[in-house]
Formats: structure tokens, C-alpha cells, sequence
């Protein structure tokens, strides 16, 4: 199975984020026959209510997921939990089932000490509650994000965190039934 189509969700809205930059390095590891998406638009997700009908960021956020043969999310850590903005694009998908039995990877970045933990304890749970499919090391939450990023290029540079994504990557992939040639 080659023709595989892996899904980045930044848990951030800022254009100069350390979570988006850490998908694109992600985006440049992966082998060439995966085509590699990250889904723009999350802040034309509404406010979630059961009652209000999706528009058209979620419906493209929906669909986005569901054609997709895993998922990669990373995140910033807001107040010891998951930024608002990411739980509320998950919760439109809790009663369709869009994330049902898909494998993910899960990602925490901060500046701080702590590598946003918190928020990956959180986004695990999540993940589980909305029935995601994940191996045993299908999580990475990395430290001091600031000094392991090149803002010249908006990529991640240090060398022990691009083997680290390189081995989530490489996991991932390997638990969808990617062959590597
Ligand atoms: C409202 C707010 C709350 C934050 N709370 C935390 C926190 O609880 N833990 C933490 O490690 N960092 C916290 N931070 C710092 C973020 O980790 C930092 O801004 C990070 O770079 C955001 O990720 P991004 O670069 O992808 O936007 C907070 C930042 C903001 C703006």
C-alpha cells in the first residue's frame, strides 16, 4: 500500500508557528510517494454547537480526514491543555465518526521545559475518545521548540529532533503497511 495521503493538523493559528514549521519538516522526510497535506483553514472553523450545520471549513476539514491514510497533529500547549481552536475542529467530528479507526501521530512542542505534555496527555485522550488507531510510540513531545527551529527557513534543524521525527514518521508509516523500497 504506496499511494498513501498523510494529513498535518497544526494545533496553531500563527503564521510564524514552531507546530506548522514542525509539520513541514515532517513534510520533507517523508518518502516521495506519500503526498503529505496540511490542512489549512482551521480558523474558519465555527464554534462547535450540535445544532448549528457545518459550513464549508469544516466540511473540508471532515473531508480531509477521512481521505486520509493517517494523520499527523502537532500542537502548542495554551494553559496546560489543548488550544481551543484544535479541540473544536475535533469536536465537529465526534458524531460522524471522521477520525474513527484512522492511525495518528501526536505531537507537543513549547519553548518550556516541559515540551507541552500536558497538552498531549490531553490530545491522546482526545484522539482515543474519537476512536484513533495508534502504535505504542505514536507520540513526541519535544522541549525548547525555540532553539531546535532555523526561522530563516521555517524549518527544524537540531539534529536529535529530526531523528526523533524521523522515527515517528517512519512508525507511522510502517503501522499504515507502507513499504519501503
Ligand atoms: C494563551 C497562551 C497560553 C500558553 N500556555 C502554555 C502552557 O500552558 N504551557 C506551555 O508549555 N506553553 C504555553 N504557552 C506558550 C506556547 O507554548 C508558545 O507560545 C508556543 O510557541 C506556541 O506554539 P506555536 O509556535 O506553534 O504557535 C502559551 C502561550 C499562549 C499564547
Amino acid at each position: 500500500m504506496n499511494n498513501l495521503v498523510i494529513l498535518g493538523i497544526s494545533g496553531s493559528l500563527r503564521a510564524d508557528s514552531s507546530n506548522t514549521m514542525i509539520l513541514k519538516t515532517i513534510q520533507r522526510l517523508l518518502p516521495e510517494a506519500i503526498t503529505f497535506r496540511i490542512f489549512e483553514g482551521m480558523d474558519q472553523i465555527p464554534h462547535f454547537s450540535p445544532r448549528i450545520p457545518e459550513n464549508e471549513a469544516v466540511a473540508r476539514f471532515k473531508n480531509a480526514v477521512r481521505q486520509a491514510n493517517g494523520i499527523i497533529i502537532s500542537t502548542p500547549e495554551y494553559a496546560f491543555g489543548v488550544p481551543g481552536t484544535l479541540k473544536n475542529a475535533l469536536d465537529w467530528t465526534v458524531s460522524t465518526g471522521d477520525f474513527n479507526e484512522k492511525p495518528v501521530c501526536a505531537i507537543s512542542a513549547s519553548p518550556l521545559d516541559s515540551g507541552g505534555r500536558n497538552a498531549l496527555a490531553s490530545l491522546l485522550l482526545i484522539l482515543t475518545a474519537l476512536g484513533t488507531k495508534k502504535h505504542e510510540n505514536a507520540s513526541l513531545s519535544i522541549a525548547h521548540i525555540k532553539s531546535k527551529l532555523d526561522p530563516e527557513i521555517n524549518l527544524v534543524t537540531h539534529p536529535e529532533t529530526l531523528i526523533a521525527l524521523q522515527d515517528q514518521v517512519n512508525n507511522l508509516l510502517k503501522y499504515i503497511g507502507f513499504t519501503f523500497g
